[in-house]
């Protein structure tokens, strides 16, 4: 299966000038590139009313992006507020930027229980829900085609306690089509767009505990599965929203890394950031321990392989979904990504920084 990199519409310009270490100039980054090639892409989550508003952080991130994925504007509820209706507005403002700017994208996502609209409950039959899960990936892929190089296709199908590896989410595509709704995801988005690297997202696959080890088991089940009946996947997503109080498997993840690698697949870190409201609350300890719980985890995924980009689930404190859930007691911010709230870099981004760079 060949397909392309992530950063084959990137402009090449700005790609080649990231592995000659432009980029690091632009992100303002401290080392130069150790070698050519050696530079991981960065990227983040991006959102459109804040990329329309708010200057400083279009400006951030143009400048240490090399890749966006839309935060919410490709998800169902945004794309299909009603079932004959398609709205891309708020996505194509994100096009836009990735154009003009010159840096790669993500899409996000076709077949995720989350940020569904009320319609799709209306949906009767397998035939049925067949049909509509293949033509809005049809539509939608075909639609971004020429800028989009990558996409979660399907997004936490394991759920958040598996009983075994055989355990899915149930939702409606699960409840109406099985476990070939993943399969079936995956085929429709190669038959529109073949180049385009096809992902399956995941989260809490990187700590100790048996609740994360069945999570990796039902995770490589699910990848095995769809390799052996070959469909058109090509890279794991690793989320990595990071829990502060967590502490990391490094071997067990270093492992299951190492056997999807073993197996043809490509690995990329898609939503990394540090959740930090059960740290202390003064910030240069805070964002310390935020960029120690990184590091332990990128060290774990490195020590297996290089993956093809990191993002983060956001740019800058400014914009963070994660008080959503776990806003600090304390009143103050929560501070889970690699720019503080007035966009400057914080250690995090000298961690991530510090990984694009290594040689493998
Ligand atoms: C989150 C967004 O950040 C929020 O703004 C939105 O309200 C809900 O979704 N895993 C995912 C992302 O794959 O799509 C989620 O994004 C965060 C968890």
């Amino acid at each position: 299966m060949t397909h392309n990199s992530l950063t084959r519409r990137a402009a090449l310009g700005v790609l080649s000038a990231a592995a000659a270490g432009a980029v690091s100039r632009r992100a303002g980054a401290i080392a130069p590139a150790a070698a050519p090639t050696a530079v991981v892409p960065y990227g983040a989550a991006i959102n459109s009313p804040a990329l329309t508003n708010d200057r400083a952080y279009r400006e951030a991130a143009a400048r240490y992006c090399q890749v966006i994925v839309p935060e919410s504007e490709m998800k169902w509820d945004e794309l299909r507020p009603s079932r004959g209706e398609y709205r891309f507005e708020n996505a194509d403002i994100i096009v836009a930027f990735a154009r003009e700017h010159r840096l790669a994208l993500r899409g996000h996502t076709f077949a995720w229980y989350g940020a569904m609209p009320e319609w799709v409950n209306t949906i009767a039959s397998a035939a049925e829900a067949e049909r509509e899960l293949t033509s809005h990936i049809q539509t939608v892929v075909s639609r971004y085609r020429d800028v989009v190089s990558s996409w979660d296709v399907v997004n936490e199908p394991i759920p958040d306690k598996p009983s075994g590896v055989s355990d899915l989410r149930q939702f409606v595509w699960s409840r109406h089509l099985g476990e070939n709704y993943i399969p079936i995801a995956f085929r429709a988005a190669a038959a529109v767009d073949p180049k385009a690297m096809l992902v399956l997202n995941e989260y809490d696959v990187e700590y100790i505990g048996a609740r994360f080890q069945a999570r990796r088991d039902a995770l490589r089940h699910i990848v095995r599965r769809l390799l052996d009946q070959n469909v058109p996947l090509h890279a794991v997503g690793l989320q990595a929203h990071l829990y502060a109080d967590r502490a990391i498997d490094r071997d067990g993840l270093q492992a299951f890394v190492s056997e999807l690698k073993g197996w043809g697949l490509k690995i990329l870190i898609t939503e990394m950031d540090v959740i930090d409201d059960t740290l202390p609350g003064p910030e240069k300890e805070r964002d310390a321990a935020v960029a120690a719980k990184a590091d332990d985890f990128l060290e774990a995924v490195f020590a297996a392989c290089r993956p093809e980009v990191i993002l983060t689930w956001g740019l800058s404190d400014r914009y963070t979904w994660v008080p959503t859930y776990n806003k600090r007691a304390d009143g103050r911010l929560n501070r889970p990504l690699p720019l503080d709230d007035a966009m400057k870099p914080k250690p995090l981004m000298a961690v991530i920084d510090r990984f694009r760079r290594r040689a493998v």
